[in-house]
Order: structure tokens, then C-alpha cells, then sequence
């Protein structure tokens, strides 16, 4: 891969001089107004950036042709376009852990593929893929020579989130293989998936890039054990349990054959990866076409990153509202608001993406970073949302901005509730920009808040693949201004540690000395109630 030039140094986002003229533009003493903003009608269409069937409108964001040629400039200042060619060229962007991140050689078209990797990305696709196939079709079976009926995949963060996002948002009704994810260690999530299973007819994937996760860990030792009982056939493991990992070793030291091993690699990211076999759920339980229509949906979206000019780039002009809303005007926090059914679980995946990318407090040379970073990802799905959050978001006194995600069709023939559904998610957008005015001022909200508005025209794997490279290359762009590695995550290997120790103590009656007053308190409270429920099980 090619090996990073030595970058120069960047200067703190606080020194660029186009930093120093958005905080002179936000600290204005009038400052912009949504109701202002969306009275000009002229200035909306420069506002809207249209790509294979998606919409992205940030018309409602709190942002005047003057800001967003300053945001432009700081783009231009942190040589974007440069860092997403050593992005798309295998540069070392990862760079405290000296790897590239190549998410998006995952879904290179051949001409653009690179000679480093292209060749184990293809082969291990077309792997995947008549994995895939011969499962659906029934030629793979279980040890009794019965078709699979259930897919149990047992993965926690980005070796879930993906894939169970992309199940979900495009599954059937009554697919032929229903699929299950397993991610917390907490045994009610496996007992859960295992309680209806029948061990002849499922399939076990294990997705765990380091082999080594607890989690991941404690659900495949589970679903072996309980697979053992009800079958006690040690021999038919085989036929019932794959894996995909960078750790082949360890997966095959756990008892796994390495045929039924799927590598990934280094050189890609956990949150990153659902478009290597980590996508294998998604290739079993869709099928190999909706697998290349994810791949060929974020390939388009690859190439508009990398084709369009600034002032049409979306992913970038993403980004840059988000360092303006949140840098600049003081929203700390983002709200994704989906506005489908079906993309419930786009903001847990978005969580991941955006906040295991960018919460990080130290730039790529070590020191501490002099501006916010990542802000606080939450969401819920619309129209649910409104009657749970949207109280705080029209008349709390928290800044924030929002993602609100529409689906022109729907894939149902409800026709008037999916009207009511769109209806209902421009309307809240509307109320959050312009507010509203009442004589009572208990009955009056501000609004006053900048939001995108992304509409696919319909949700297809095309489609879905777009939207989920296009928010990687916007945390991709948030991170080159503020001039972090995106690619790391330091911050949750500390606490797998923290926690075998405690886990130690629980068991045991010790006295956990070492620990601080409060998890003493706490583990002696925890310890007694464990006793109380062993001395007394009907006190459970
Ligand atoms: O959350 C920390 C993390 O390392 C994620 O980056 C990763 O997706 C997840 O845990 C699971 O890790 P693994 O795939 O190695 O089990």
C-alpha cells in the first residue's frame, strides 16, 4: 500500500485563517435566522445536491452563501480532496495504528481497484457470495442433510450494527432464512435467539475482526454448548459454524475449520466494514444481487465524493455544516430521524460510525485538539420520535441539529399512511426550522434549528448503499478539518481490560480493597444479592 508522504504539519483547526472568519461570521451581532434564511427563495437551490436517487437538501440549515464559502475554504485550507485521494489510494490515514483504511476498495469498480488488495477482495467476495448462494439454494446443509431455516449471527459493534441495519431496512416479510443477531453478553440476548432455534437447521456465523471480543466470545461458546446438547455431535460443528475474521488463527484454534473461515483485513475499519464478509449475513439473508446492489449504491457514492467539485460534494458540505452547527453555533448534538420503518436501526449504526470515528480529544500529532469534535449521536425513528423527544426539541433550551431521512415510496400499499408519514416528517422539519408563534407562550417554540433533509426516492440496497458511504466520507471529511485520526478507536480497548477485573471479584466474596469507595460499595451490594439469590432461588 502506498506509504503515506510524510504529511506537513497541519496547523490547529483554530489557527486557519478561514476558522478565524466563520467565528467572526457566527459572532455577528445579527445572527442568521432560519425564518430569514427561508425567505430567500434564490439561495435554496444552491442548497440541494441530487445523486443516484438521493436527495440531499440542507436548505434548512442556518447557513448563508458567505458561511458556506468560508466552510468551503476551510475544506480547501485542510487540502481535502488530497486526503481523500491518500483515502481511496491506501495512504496510511490510520496513523496511529500505521494502516490505510480501505473501506472503499471493498467496492472499487475493477478499473479503479487497487493491485494491492484487489485480488483478495475478489476472491474472498466470490467466496462470500456462493457461501451465500449455496446456503439460500439448499445445497449447503446441517449435519442431518436438512436445508438451513435460521441464521444466528453472534458479532457486537461494527461487526452488527451494518449488516443488522441492512437485514432489517431490506428484508421480506417471511424471508427464507430468518436471521438473528446476537451482540450483548448479557445471556437473555442468546437464550433469546436460541429459545425457537432448531439445531439441525442453523447457522452460526461468528463476525469478530480480532477473535477476541468477550462478547463475541461468550455467545459463540454459548451457541457451541447449546448446539453440543441438543445434537451431541461434535463432528456436525462444522457444518454448522463459520466465521469471519482478521484472526484466522484463533478462529481456527477455537475449533473452527479454516475452509469456513471468511478473512478481513487489517486496512479496514470495524464501523466500516459490512461491505466485506462481515456482510455475509446480509449475502445469506438478502441474496448475492442485494449484496452488489449495496456495494454498486456506495460505489456511486464513492465516485461523486471523489468527482465532485466542493461546492457540489455532499459528503464534504455534510460535514461542513456539521463543524458550523456544531463549532460554530454551539449544537452539540446531532439527531438522525428517520422517517421509515425500516431504517430503525440507522441511528444506532450512525452512533457507531460517527461517534467510534470521531470522539477523540487528540489530533493525529499527539496534542490536544483546540476545538470540539465529535458531537452527540442519538435518534429515534419518526414517527415514533414525536411522541418521545420532539417535546425537547421544539421547546427544550439544548442546541442541536437533526437528520431527518424520507422515503418517497413506500413498499406497501398503505398509500394514505405513508402520505401522513412524509407529511409528518417535512412538517417536524418545518417546525424545527420556523418554530411557531402563540399568544401563549407556553404553546410557542423557537425553532431557529439548522437540519438536513436526505430523501431516497425509494429504499432499495442501491439506495441504502449510497446513504451509508455517503456518512462515511462525511466523518472521513469532519475528521480532516479537525485534524484527527478517524480510524481508531484507544478509547474502548481500556475498558475491555477494566472489566475482567471486576468480573473477577464478582465472582468471589473478596473485598475488592483495590478498587475506588463507590464500585466497593457496588460490588458488595452485587455479591450479596448473587448469594441471596443462590441461598433463595424462588427470591428471584
Ligand atoms: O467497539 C470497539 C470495537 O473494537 C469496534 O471497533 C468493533 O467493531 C467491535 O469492538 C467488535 O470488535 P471485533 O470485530 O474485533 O469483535
Amino acid at each position: 500500500m502506498a506509504e503515506d508522504r510524510k504529511e506537513p504539519a497541519s496547523p490547529a483547526a483554530s489557527d486557519l485563517t478561514a476558522w478565524k472568519r466563520l467565528a467572526r461570521l457566527a459572532a455577528q451581532p445579527q445572527p442568521l435566522k432560519s425564518a430569514d434564511l427561508l425567505a430567500d427563495s434564490t439561495r435554496g437551490e444552491a442548497l440541494r445536491i441530487r445523486t443516484d436517487g438521493l436527495l440531499f437538501d440542507f436548505s434548512r440549515q442556518k447557513v448563508s452563501l458567505e458561511v458556506l464559502g468560508a466552510l468551503l475554504d476551510l475544506a480547501e485550507q485542510r487540502r481535502w480532496r488530497r486526503r481523500a485521494q491518500a483515502l481511496f489510494g491506501g495512504g496510511m490515514v490510520n496513523n496511529t495504528e500505521r494502516r490505510a483504511a480501505l473501506h472503499t476498495a471493498l467496492r472499487s469498480p475493477p478499473e479503479q481497484q487497487l493491485a494491492a488488495v484487489g485480488e483478495q477482495v475478489a476472491e474472498t467476495r466470490r467466496r462470500l457470495l456462493d457461501f451465500a448462494e449455496s446456503v439460500r439454494r439448499g445445497r449447503r446443509r446441517g449435519f442431518s442433510g436438512r436445508a438451513f431455516t435460521q441464521l444466528v449471527h453472534i458479532g457486537i459493534g461494527g461487526s452488527h450494527l451494518g449488516p443488522e441495519l441492512v437485514t432489517t431496512a431490506l428484508g421480506a416479510a417471511n424471508p427464507p432464512i430468518k436471521t438473528t443477531y446476537v451482540a450483548n453478553i448479557d445471556g437473555s440476548a442468546i437464550k433469546a435467539a436460541l429459545a425457537e432455534a432448531n439445531p439441525e437447521r442453523t447457522l452460526f456465523i461468528v463476525a469478530s475482526k480480532s477473535f477476541s471480543t468477550l462478547e463475541t466470545q461468550a455467545n459463540a461458546a454459548a451457541a457451541r454448548s447449546w448446539f453440543l446438547e441438543r445434537t451431541n455431535r461434535p463432528d456436525a460443528l462444522a457444518a454448522h459454524f463459520v466465521a469471519v475474521t482478521a484472526n484466522a488463527d484463533a478462529a481456527v484454534r477455537s475449533g473452527l475449520r479454516k475452509e469456513n473461515v471468511f478473512p478481513m483485513w487489517d486496512w479496514v475499519g470495524g464501523r466500516f466494514s459490512l461491505w466485506s464478509s462481515v456482510g455475509l449475513p446480509i449475502a445469506v439473508h438478502l441474496g448475492t444481487d442485494a449484496f452488489n446492489d449495496l456495494l454498486a449504491g456506495a460505489q456511486g457514492m464513492d465516485r461523486h465524493f471523489q468527482e465532485a467539485p466542493g461546492a457540489a460534494n455532499a459528503p464534504l458540505l455534510a460535514a461542513l455544516l456539521d463543524i458550523w452547527n456544531g463549532n460554530f453555533l454551539g449544537a452539540g448534538n446531532l439527531v438522525i430521524l428517520p422517517y421509515d420503518h425500516r431504517l430503525r436501526l440507522l441511528p444506532a449504526h450512525l452512533q457507531q460510525l460517527i461517534t467510534e470515528s470521531n470522539g477523540k480529544r487528540r489530533r493525529r500529532n499527539g496534542a490536544k485538539v483546540d476545538v470540539h469534535t465529535a458531537p452527540i449521536v442519538w435518534g429515534g425513528e419518526g414517527t415514533l420520535s414525536q411522541h418521545a423527544i420532539h417535546q425537547l426539541l421544539h421547546q427544550g433550551t439544548r442546541s442541536f441539529s437533526a437528520d431527518f431521512i424520507l422515503v418517497g415510496q413506500a413498499d406497501h400499499e398503505l398509500d394514505e399512511q405513508h402520505r401522513w408519514l412524509l407529511a409528518n416528517g417535512l412538517a417536524q422539519g418545518q417546525a424545527m426550522a420556523l418554530g411557531w408563534r402563540s399568544d401563549d407562550a407556553h404553546r410557542s417554540a423557537p425553532g431557529n434549528h439548522g437540519l438536513n433533509t436526505f430523501v431516497l426516492d425509494r429504499l432499495d440496497a442501491k439506495r441504502l448503499g449510497a446513504l451509508l458511504a455517503f456518512f462515511e466520507h462525511r466523518v472521513f471529511c469532519q475528521g480532516l478539518v479537525w485534524d484527527i485520526n478517524s480510524f481508531d478507536q484507544w478509547g474502548v480497548e481500556f475498558g475491555k481490560g477494566l472489566a475482567r477485573r471486576l468480573f473477577n471479584q464478582l465472582g468471589d466474596d473478596g473485598v475488592a480493597l483495590e478498587e475506588d469507595a463507590s464500585t466497593r460499595v457496588l460490588v458488595a451490594h452485587l455479591q450479596a444479592l448473587n448469594r441471596k439469590a443462590d441461598d433463595d432461588p424462588s427470591s428471584e
